[in-house]
């Protein structure tokens, strides 16, 4: 090994699985972070699609393709820079795999018992195959093997980079104590944890509430228009909560959505609104509200929406950035698990 993993500079790293349309929540939960990112680190951020993941609930090989697809395309289109970010498939690193396996040499079966995204995945139906049970040490080896200092994920991954330090101290502690060939790496959550539905639950796929990214025009307005509101009219004293299905009380649901694309000056301007039913004099009732939400969506995602148009003219473009990535990410991991096998004992 060149020099020892604590002389490192700072890398990020993070993973999104391909299983499904992209959306709001995943757009300010987690994309933006990671684009923000690569200006903090740049040269050192690493972005992965996790197709190895994905297979654990996705069977058909024609949408996993296309989901792969789409994740690299919003990435492009919303501003990851090449230059500065590598995005590549988790496939393309065969490395990943072979450190999976070792890393499962020295994880006990009780920290993988108690993982809560194993449970609520099987509680939500999703067959109980092996490779969901084992899906937190490959996530681990997707880590690790990059020596990861940083990796930006949302409050449902804490408990899995909790794990993945717990998987490199072992590592070490068996295999390398004099020389440690693991880095141990911290997680931090994105600015924005949670982002509502249009049903108020929490966006997700699973819900089928979401707001995908590239909406646009009437199919926009339509989506937002489905919005979940108060009962109450705008203009009555309104407190910006409500409460949900489960009895929470959480913001309300247009205001929420309107706090991401909107700066402190404007939602106070906002607020007025609200309280007062009128804006500029005419009526202004949830309807109204929810076509500036549209249209604030509209603006603000205009840029990647151009660029999203000239990346599906170029797919080769897309492939060529994730190729160029993977070779990059991929020197890295061979050395990596260079040093893994040689602690092992294995060269
Ligand atoms: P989904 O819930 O739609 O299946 P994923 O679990 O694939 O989304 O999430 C991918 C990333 O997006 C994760 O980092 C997750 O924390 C983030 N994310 C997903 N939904 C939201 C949300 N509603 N609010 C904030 N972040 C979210
Ligand atoms: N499990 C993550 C999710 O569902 C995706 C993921 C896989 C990941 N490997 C990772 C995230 C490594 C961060 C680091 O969102």
């Amino acid at each position: 090994m060149a020099a020892s993993i604590d002389e490192l500079p700072p890398r990020v790293l993070s993973g999104i699985q391909p299983s499904g349309t992209l959306h709001l929540g995943n757009y300010f939960g987690a994309m933006q972070q990671h684009i923000a990112l690569q200006d903090e680190f740049p040269g050192q951020s690493y972005y992965f699609i996790a197709d190895y993941h994905a297979l654990t609930t996705l069977r058909d090989p024609a949408a996993l393709r296309q989901n792969v697809f789409d994740v690299a395309l919003t990435y492009l289109a919303c501003g990851l820079d090449p230059d500065k970010a590598l995005l590549f498939r988790q496939s393309d690193i065969p490395e990943v795999t072979e450190l999976t396996w070792l890393l499962s040499t020295v994880t006990g079966m009780g920290l993988l018992e108690r993982a809560h995204s194993y449970k609520d995945k099987v509680a939500q139906g999703i067959k109980p195959v092996a490779g969901l049970f084992f899906y937190p040490v490959l996530m681990a080896s997707d880590i690790l093997i990059y020596r990861s200092s940083l990796v930006p994920v949302g409050k449902d991954q804490v408990q899995h980079i909790e794990m993945t330090q717990d998987m490199a101290t072992h590592f070490n502690e068996t295999y390398a104590s004099e020389a440690p060939v693991l880095r141990r790496p911290e997680w931090r959550l994105s600015k924005t944890p949670y982002v509502p539905g249009i049903d108020g639950r929490k966006m997700s796929k699973s819900y089928g509430n979401t707001l995908p990214l590239f909406l646009s025009g009437k199919k926009l307005k339509k989506a937002v228009g489905q919005v979940v509101t108060d009962s109450t009219p705008l203009g009555s004293p309104l407190p910006l909560t409500r409460t949900n299905d489960e009895g929470e009380t959480t913001k309300e649901n247009v205001y929420a959505l309107l706090e991401l694309f909107c700066d402190d000056a404007e939602l106070a301007q906002i607020r007025g609104w609200y309280q007062a039913g009128k804006r500029d004099g005419q009526d202004f009732g949830w309807g109204h509200a929810k076509q500036f939400l549209a249209g604030k969506i509209e603006a603000h995602f205009a840029q990647a929406r151009a660029r999203r148009e000239h990346y599906l003219a170029h797919p080769e473009e897309v492939e060529a950035v994730l190729e160029r990535s993977a070779k990059q990410a991929r020197a890295l991991a061979r050395a990596t698990i260079d040093d893994c096998k040689r602690a092992c004992g294995l060269r």
